[in-house]
């Protein structure tokens, strides 16, 4: 029989080296990969369980919420709460932090979590994910917001799960990227994507193009590049992908190299780019830079950013090392022009 690690023991052997690991980190991850796997096969049966199509509701954002984001805010919400691991919860979905239960013990862990990223594509059968990210927080406190507003830099752990052609949980403590594939006949995330590694040259971009009119010029700037190919100053062709799910398109950049932009758009000074920051962009931000990628607005390191608000949005330019330099690099030259 061939050696299959599966994730509970991959993360113990990792937490093993660790002189302050004391397994409840290990035991907080099992019960978000628990939670994944019952959206995966809510996710899987879709229209057979009725569960496809808008709630008729809308949240913070003011995004209107299919019947799946709220099943599976709730799911995660119920994975965690009464564990004693965690001492409180953000979700794209509520206004404010969720408070753990008064008859439950509070824990040193904040979770903040995107249940259904990409949702928009539900109905049509594509690509859908879970993404979460792990703070540390004092111990049986409850936590209000302004605990919740550290930089990405202070995460110890992000992962996003993909609901796809297979179910897979790719994740980083820190220590480099893994991913994991849901074996659904004995229900165990096995290691199949060691130690991954993105590219730091790429000929391949990802940007919603009918935004153009609004990007900023370095931007614009890029692209032409990008569009003008081998007779264009770049001296070679580029190929474009958008999933319209973030998940999906950054595990495409982590297997072959690429580069995702969701800029700034000046259609509305208050919203600066569409992602946010808390639970979209800094998770995917340290998977990415964990896997020898970059991620930045173009002017500054996401994983830098002090949030404000637990909703802010950011703009995010993230991918292949080189392409992502070259981006900042024309922020840098709009500018400052005289640098
Ligand atoms: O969560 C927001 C999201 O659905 C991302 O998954 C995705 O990258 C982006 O929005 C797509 O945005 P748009 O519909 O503007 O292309
Ligand atoms: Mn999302």
């Amino acid at each position: 029989m061939s050696e299959q690690v599966t994730l509970t023991q991959f993360i113990i052997e990792q937490q093993r080296g660790l002189p302050d690991a004391s397994g409840t980190f290990t035991l907080l991850l099992n019960n978000i990969v628990t939670a994944c796997k019952q959206i995966s096969h809510r996710v899987n049966r879709g229209a057979l369980l009725g569960v496809l199509g808008s709630a008729g509701t809308e949240n913070v954002q003011g995004e209107v919420q299919k019947k799946l984001d709220i099943i599976t805010h709730e799911i995660i919400v119920k994975a965690l709460n009464w564990s004693g691991h965690v001492g409180g919860m953000a979700s794209e979905e509520t206004d404010d932090p969720i408070k753990i239960p008064k008859k439950y013990p509070k824990g040193k862990y904040l979770v903040l979590f995107d249940p259904l990223d990409g949702s928009s594509n539900i109905d049509i059968n594509l690509t859908v994910g879970t993404i979460f990210s792990i703070l540390r927080c004092r111990e049986g406190v409850d936590p209000e917001t302004e605990d919740f507003l550290r930089r990405g830099a202070e995460q110890v752990c992000a992962g996003f799960v993909l609901y796809g052609p297979s179910t897979m949980l790719i994740l980083t403590t820190g220590k480099g990227v893994n991913g994991f594939t849901l074996d659904q006949d004995i229900g165990e995330f096995i290691l199949t994507h060691c130690n991954m590694r993105i590219p730091e040259e790429t000929e391949e971009f990802a940007i919603n193009m009918s935004n153009q009119r609004y990007w900023e010029p370095p931007v614009r700037e890029y692209i032409e590049e990008c569009l003008a190919g081998e007779t264009g100053q770049r001296g070679k062709n580029f190929n474009m992908r958008w999933v319209a799910s973030l998940v999906a398109d950054v595990y495409r950049i982590l297997n072959r190299g690429g580069v995702f932009l969701y800029p700034a758009d000046l259609r509305n000074p208050d919203k600066p780019g569409k992602l946010r920051l808390m639970y979209e962009a800094n998770p995917m931000s340290f998977i990415i830079e964990q896997a020898g990628g970059l991620s930045s607005t173009g002017r500054e390191p996401i994983l830098d950013i002090k949030p404000q608000s637990i909703h802010q949005r950011t703009p995010l330019i993230m991918g292949s090392k080189r392409e992502v330099e070259r981006i900042i690099d024309l922020h840098r030259r709009f500018d400052r022009p005289e640098v």
